[in-house]
């Protein structure tokens, strides 16, 4: 390479890592995998080495992570916050050791491994116990005070009370997001029409920069935070392990995952074991980390001017595969939503045999300028469903066409039209589509809303393809002998079905009202309205004015509800509804459904009847909140099989009244009076 290449490869290098930068620090999107742009990184490292005059004032490889933003006052740390030089290789690891070994000469070093959690850096301030601020990395000598989203973390001790503790010291750590959370609050979006979150490490980036943390997000907690450091004058630890050790008796998240180990063979080991599991893990982790153990040498090795001596990161690469592209199909969702999906050669991935690849919507087809027979990569990277990260373009030949997005719906050929504001493409028949037709049957029988079981997706198109149902109303004139000779129906099971229709006519109104599917009533909402309006004449006589007037209904709730309303189709289906005896009034079975008003809970280990999720969804169902960590203000302590010591030892330390399943069923079941 001569001079001018360099110089131009520089500066393209440099435009490029800002740029990806910018997305990342500023608006919490990844537009390269970490591996990519690690890869660049070093790069533009070893060009600006051989050519210094060329490396730009504004260079990535001299700053760490991002500015400070405005929206939060600025700290500037005691200690830097440094980042950790990376490799991906194990010679990476030898070089390491190597590099170690002779500094230190003739000491036999001992390492200690960490898993290298996919979140943010955040240090913890505190002042005789007392929790003073949290505050981001952002460029290692000043971040962000966000000791206002405190809400949004678990795990943070506000006061730590121990024998051994010191007057000031600070915790770094990371906060991330468990898979299953994001998955969560996905749904969440999904139903009211919001972009879903990318991955967890964005998703934990983007709610730790708000300035006024969502309130439904608060119960939630979504944010674990994990120790790793701990730093102060008078600190008494001489090893890394023995620091950890001292953050768990302090009453922080602590996994029992990391590892004393002696020599590179142990740390292969380590690596390879958590490359085998790390798919099993709650949270991401996108490497591990190798520390020496002993703090005295970590300060004899030092640090270099972006990152310490002693500690070196080991990335996993991406899981990715190339396969090919062999068609695009259009899904249409319950609200009339399309989402296109990529049907691919079979191919391994992870551990698993990919099919199917999402593609959200018609810009990322666009994105990708995608062609039928392209071969693509295929990631799997914090995302739990596999995405499309690029083409190989030099494989394309002219017999690959373009991907085009219907301007039809695939289900039923009506037009579609794209919302204002929104990036999807809808087909607006809702009253005849089948797909929305037998997605708004499901919607209206899921446990959250009617709980009619026995009727899952295949039965529901079954009866649809039948004829036997088209809208929710006909489920109540369902007759014994228009199913009993259908395929995969006994006795039992028609029984089971039927008696569970019957019963749903119980369900309380604000379970029905969140069952009509109206687009943005979730079910909270349909709880406000509902204990708001008290039956459904006031709710539909309600003007635009009276519904925004309610605390946390806003314009885009309101008009949903009322063009709902004015749908003639709609309002024929809740006359139906009425009179096959459903509940549309507030009534004695809606009072008992508030049995668990007021009432806080924090659950643990495993439930005989109901899964995790279940069990939320109950509770809340019956007015009480599930949140996820311990403090004087819970109520009660469910606790199930195999329910973690630390909390059982905590709810007695507090006096929290710890109780069973049976017993929770018992007081929500009590009825008010
Ligand atoms: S130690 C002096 N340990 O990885 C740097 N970091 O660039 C001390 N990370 O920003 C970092 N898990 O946020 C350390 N077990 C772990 C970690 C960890 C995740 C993050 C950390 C840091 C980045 C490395």
């Amino acid at each position: 390479m001569d001079e001018q290449q360099a110089k131009k490869e520089i500066a393209t290098l440099t435009k490029a890592i800002n740029t990806y930068n910018r997305a990342f620090f500023q608006e919490a999107t990844s537009l390269v995998s970490d591996y990519e742009y690690d890869r660049l990184l070093l790069r533009l490292k070893k060009l600006e080495e051989r050519y210094p005059i060329y490396r730009k004032h504004n260079s990535p490889t001299q700053r760490i992570g991002e500015k400070t933003s405005k929206h939060f006052p600025t700290i500037t740390h005691q200690y830097p916050m440094d980042s950790l030089s990376n490799t991906y290789e194990t010679e990476g690891i030898t070089q390491f050791i190597k590099r170690i070994e002779k500094k230190i000469p003739d000491v036999p070093i001992e390492y200690f491994c960490e898993l290298k959690l996919d979140g943010i850096a955040l240090s913890l301030i505190y002042q005789r116990g007392k929790l003073q601020k949290i505050v981001t990395r952002g460029d290692g000598t000043q971040g962000d005070d966000i000791t206002t989203n405190l809400s949004l973390l678990q795990n943070i001790p506000t006061k730590i009370v121990a024998s051994n503790l010191p007057s000031d010291f600070e915790i770094r750590g990371e906060a991330y997001m468990e898979k299953n959370t994001l998955k969560k609050i996905n749904e969440v979006y999904v139903q009211k029409s919001k972009a879903p979150l990318a991955n967890p490490r964005n998703a934990t980036a983007g709610m730790l920069r708000t300035k006024k943390p969502d309130e439904s997000l608060k119960d939630l907690r979504p944010l674990i935070f994990c120790p790793y450091r701990l730093l102060g004058e008078k600190i008494k630890v001489s090893t890394q392990e023995e620091a950890l050790e001292t953050l768990r008796s302090w009453g922080f998240h602590m996994p029992a995952t990391q590892q004393y180990t002696q020599n590179l063979q142990e740390i292969i080991d380590y690596i390879n074991r958590w490359q085998k599991q790390k798919n099993t893990l709650p949270m991401m982790i996108d490497g591990i980390v190798i520390k020496v153990n002993n703090i005295a040498l970590q300060q004899k090795l030092g640090n270099t001017a972006k990152s310490p001596r002693w500690a070196i990161a080991y990335k996993y690469k991406p899981e990715n595969a190339f396969t090919q592209l062999k068609r695009v199909t259009f899904q249409v969702g319950r609200t009339g939503v399309i989402t296109p999906v990529a049907n691919v050669a079979p191919v391994l991935l992870a551990g698993t045999t990919v099919k199917r690849a999402s593609l959200y919507n018609a810009d990322e087809i666009k994105r990708l300028d995608l062609h039928i027979g392209d071969t693509v990569s295929i990631e799997k990277g914090g995302e739990i469903i596999p995405k499309i990260t690029c083409v190989n373009k030099a494989k394309r030949n002219s017999e690959h066409i373009p991907v085009t997005f219907p301007t039809t719906c695939p289900a039923c050929t009506a037009p579609l039209s794209q919302v204002e504001g929104e990036i999807h493409y809808y087909c607006l028949n809702t009253d005849a589509c089948p797909p929305q037709l037998m997605g708004q049957i499901e919607h209206f029988v899921q446990r959250k809303a009617m709980n009619i079981t026995f009727l899952g997706t295949k039965t529901i198109a079954l009866l649809f393809t039948q004829k036997l149902i088209r809208q929710p109303a006909d489920l109540f004139d369902l007759q014994r002998s228009q199913i009993e000779n259908l395929e995969g129906f006994q006795e039992k099971s028609i029984y089971n079905l039927l008696s569970s229709i019957e019963k749903s006519k119980e369900v309380p109104f604000e379970k029905v009202l969140f069952g009509l599917g109206i687009r943005h009533i979730g079910f909270t909402v349909a709880k406000k309205l509902t204990h708001h309006f008290k039956n459904i004449n006031q709710l539909i006589t309600a003007s635009k004015e009276e519904l925004i007037a309610i605390p946390e209904i806003g314009e885009k709730i309101a008009d949903s509800l009322l063009a709902y309303l004015a749908t003639p189709h709609y309002r024929e289906q809740i006359e139906s509804l009425r009179s096959h005896g459903l509940q549309f009034q507030i009534s004695e079975n809606t009072i008992e459904s508030n049995t668990l008003a007021n009432k806080t809970f924090v659950l643990s280990g495993t439930f005989r009847h109901y899964s995790r999720e279940e069990m939320r969804d109950e509770i809340e169902g019956f007015g009480g909140r599930v949140i996820s960590g311990l403090s004087s203000k819970v109520n009660f302590l469910v606790a199930g099989e195999k329910a973690g010591a630390q909390k059982l030892k905590k709810a007695n330390k507090l006096e929290i009244p710890i109780i069973s399943e049976e017993t929770l069923e018992e007081m929500a079941k009590k009825k008010a009076n």
